[in-house]
């Protein structure tokens, strides 16, 4: 039997807190789960930062993916059940593309490294390329499980990932504004962060999603829990992921490994005691995915409390604030009053800190959901509701709800500083320190003013 049809005697299943068993039926798929690189993914937190504000959210990016694959499965069943094609061309489903989908659906987070974000701002590293660079290099474990299936299996399942495969069914349901990816993490998170908001119906959503000739589209019937899963993300963004505390301790982590840089390229003796060795090629710019793969939340934990106890004492304050969790406060901003960030950074150096390591800037806008828009540059794929008569509308069209959230930004733009600037109010050693009076005059109902 050729590797690729190849079923498991009997299918595995993986209990899962949210879609309570995930279902493995392909030889293929716990192969890849049973690689090196995808059991590192349970060493990555999903979240990063915003576990230090919800504690609960401490699961990691295995699980996630883990639920995307589950996700994108159950569309292929259901698509398979209902929609299947009967001549090439006609629109409808051709479970020949079940497998690349599934290897997509479970691989496309692989190349995400610790506390991603941040960590790519810092040395430059590219996650979308290192999960391409997993699948087709020939050294990783996964890649040696997808040749099995074809010397150009590997490539196809990353186009999956790049948005370049010919079928757009495929590519729409790992990535698009509704796509296995989306609701796997909404759900996953607003499980693990205990808020509600995420929460929307995803066996209405599947029941309702069908394939088109240009990709995926919904029943009008299902209108109504495609419109609250748009709400449930726009809350989610507003309440989890954009969250200020968050926020300001990755801020403290950005700062704490540009401050590591930039002692290792200062130091004149690299190999001291405790040297991050696992991180001197990103130091130097010339890491190879072996040196990448190295690294995960625990490699980098360990090397915070090493810094703890630096002999420089920006590095070690910095190391301190990660670790127990010092986050800097923040204000609103806005074109006008960002003007007067200079000035307040001024007071922050008189008071004694290091302005670039104890201040930043940092927005986060997110669009909810957005129709077509050709000027846009990379114009996202709209939301399309099938009628009766089997015409397609878009779903702002449709929704007053959804019209009202379509094409608008929202999120905030704060400005860090310490806490410290504010201490002065309850102690009277500082009551009467002119340099924090003349910041905290600057400061009003969390807005610079
Ligand atoms: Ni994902």
């Amino acid at each position: 039997m050729p590797y690729q049809a190849e079923r498991l005697p009997r299918e595995k299943v993986f209990r899962d807190p949210v879609h309570n068993y995930i279902y493995i039926q392909h030889r293929i798929i716990l192969d890849l789960i049973n690689t090196k690189e995808f059991q590192r993914l349970r060493r990555i937190k999903q979240l990063g930062t915003a576990s230090l504000v919800f504690h609960g959210a401490e699961h990691t990016r295995f699980t996630h993916s883990l639920g995307v694959y589950e996700i994108t499965r159950r569309i292929c069943d259901n698509f398979q059940r209902n929609y299947p094609t009967k001549t090439p061309g006609d629109g409808l489903w051709d479970d020949n593309e079940r497998l690349v989908a599934l290897c997509a659906a479970l691989l496309h987070d692989i190349g995400h490294g610790p506390y991603s974000h941040t960590f790519e701002h810092i040395f430059q590293t590219d996650h979308e390329a290192i999960t391409v660079a997993i699948l087709t290099s020939p050294t990783t474990e996964v890649n040696q499980v997808l040749r099995q299936v074809s010397p150009e299996f590997p490539v196809q399942v990353a186009s999956v990932i790049q948005k370049t495969y010919p079928n757009p069914q495929v590519v729409q349901m790992i990535s698009s504004q509704i796509d296995a990816d989306r609701m796997d993490y909404l759900l996953r998170d607003a499980y693990h962060t205990g808020t509600k908001y995420g929460t929307f119906d995803l066996t209405r959503i599947l029941r309702v999603m069908r394939p088109y000739k240009d990709g995926i589209c919904f029943e009008i019937s299902g209108m109504h829990a495609v419109e609250d899963y748009i709400v449930s993300r726009f809350q989610m963004y507003q309440q989890i992921y954009f969250h200020p505390v968050s926020r300001s301790m990755e801020v403290i982590l950005n700062h704490l490994l540009k401050r590591a840089k930039e002692d290792y390229e200062k130091a004149s003796n690299k190999n001291e005691a405790a040297a991050p060795y696992l991180l001197f090629p990103f130091f130097n710019h010339e890491f190879d995915l072996d040196d990448y793969l190295l690294l995960d939340d625990g490699t980098l934990t360990t090397y915070f409390a090493h810094w703890r106890q630096s002999s420089d004492p920006i590095l070690a304050d910095l190391a301190h604030r990660f670790l127990d969790r010092k986050p800097l406060k923040s204000v609103k901003f806005d074109e006008q009053t960002q003007a007067k960030i200079p000035e307040l950074r001024q007071l922050i150096e008189k008071a004694g800190f290091n302005s670039t390591y104890y201040t930043a800037t940092n927005n986060s806008y997110d669009l909810p959901y957005d129709a077509y828009d050709p000027k846009m540059k990379k114009p996202m794929t709209q939301i399309e509701l099938m009628q009766s008569d089997g015409q397609l509308i878009e779903l702002s069209t449709v929704s007053a709800l959804v019209s009202a959230i379509t094409g608008k930004f929202s999120g905030d733009q704060r400005f860090f500083f310490p806490k410290e600037m504010l201490s002065s109010k309850e102690s009277n050693v500082e009551l009467f320190d002119p340099v924090y009076k003349a910041f905290q005059t600057h400061l009003h109902n969390d807005y610079i003013i």
